[in-house]
């Protein structure tokens, strides 16, 4: 598959994310809700788990595992931004503005909605339920 295609896949995947799935039910509190305005995040380390980035983009919270699939990078650690859909040479169609994350390391990005990365059709990092239960933004892992 061209490279053109396989970009083509990863972003039709972006655009029907699937939904993140609690495996254990445990529950981590992770901050007020009022300390987790749109744009900003949280890194919390699970005690004897992962750590795991928290994000409001635009209001909805969505949580993605700490840990780039290259290269072990502290993902949640590189800068939030939006980036540019596949289109013809020289155009440009920025999209995902606020839900992408490049990695500190070597620029790969991700969505942050789907955990989707956005360079090829298999890449992906983990996502995570998160609620807000009594004012309280709660990751449920
Ligand atoms: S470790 Fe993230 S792109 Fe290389």
């Amino acid at each position: 598959m061209s490279d053109a295609k396989t970009i083509d896949a990863a972003f039709r995947q972006v655009e029907s994310p699937r939904e993140p799935v609690s495996r254990s039910g445990r529950r981590i509190a992770v901050c007020p809700a009022a300390e987790l305005l749109p744009g900003d995040k949280r890194i919390v380390d699970v005690p004897g788990g992962p750590s795991i980035g928290v994000f409001n983009i635009g209001g909805e919270y969505h949580a993605i595992k700490n840990v780039c699939p290259h290269n072990g990078a502290p993902l949640c650690l590189g800068s939030v931004h939006a980036t540019h859909a596949p289109s013809e040479l020289h155009q440009f169609e920025p999209c995902m503005e606020g839900r992408v994350i490049r990695c500190p390391w070597h620029g790969w990005e991700f969505d942050i909605v789907s955990g989707k990365g956005l360079y090829d059709r298999n890449s992906r990092v983990a996502t995570y339920v998160v609620e807000v239960q009594d004012g309280v933004v709660t990751l449920v892992l």
